[in-house]
């Protein structure tokens, strides 16, 4: 029997082995390795996708990029750019979430706070045109990572629309994304990626 081929025994968890979890292990290594390609497939879903703005969806997410990239932000910070609105094809009502959730293992605690908020910093530049509260960000003054949640929506997101704009194409930002996602800060499987 090939590795490819090697399957756990159980129908249940309960009836579980040390031998099916070492095959399983074996798996997971690989399969984990790969994020960086799964994570790539997945921006590419938002090209074409505009949903009325003056660009699709990727070249948004490129141009945020670019900027956060052209304004000195580090490696880390630019993939969070880039990623920041990867939920919009299945989170349609909780998108900075998604990005938040993909990116915690591999970033720092502030990168992923600004991930997760960014929407309702966002906010501040178009709710009152929907009826909505636009200082609704003001929930979390005083918060040890208002400023820079601010700062990111102001230089790089709500600035991110411009048709003219030479935003650098994905294959430039994706030996980062795979840099990034090489290896996990903060999960609760590290010690499987390690000892596989
Ligand atoms: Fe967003
Ligand atoms: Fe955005």
């Amino acid at each position: 029997m090939n590795e490819q081929a090697q399957r756990a025994g159980f129908r249940s968890m309960d009836e579980g082995t040390q031998e099916d979890w070492a095959i399983i292990g074996s798996h997971f290594f690989p399969f984990a390795q790969a994020l960086p390609d799964r994570v790539l497939a997945h921006l590419r879903l938002l090209d074409g996708d505009y949903g009325g703005f003056p660009i699709d969806r990727l070249q948004h997410s490129l141009q945020t990029a670019t900027r956060a990239h052209r304004g000195g932000e580090s490696e880390p910070y630019v993939v969070m750019a880039l990623l920041h609105d990867i939920g919009d094809t299945l989170g349609s009502y909780n998108h900075p979430e998604i990005a938040a959730a993909i990116l915690k293992p591999f970033v720092d605690e502030k990168l992923h706070w600004i991930a997760e908020h960014h929407g309702v910093f966002q906010g501040y530049y178009f709710f009152h045109y929907l009826g909505m509260n636009r200082d609704m960000r003001e929930a979390f003054r005083g918060h040890e990572h208002f400023e820079d949640t601010a700062r990111f929506c102001e230089l790089y997101d709500q600035s991110a629309f411009d048709p003219a704009y030479d935003s650098a194409p994905l294959e430039f930002f994706e030996p980062m994304v795979r840099r990034v996602f090489e290896r996990p800060l903060n999960t609760i499987y590290r010690s499987v990626g390690e000892t596989a």
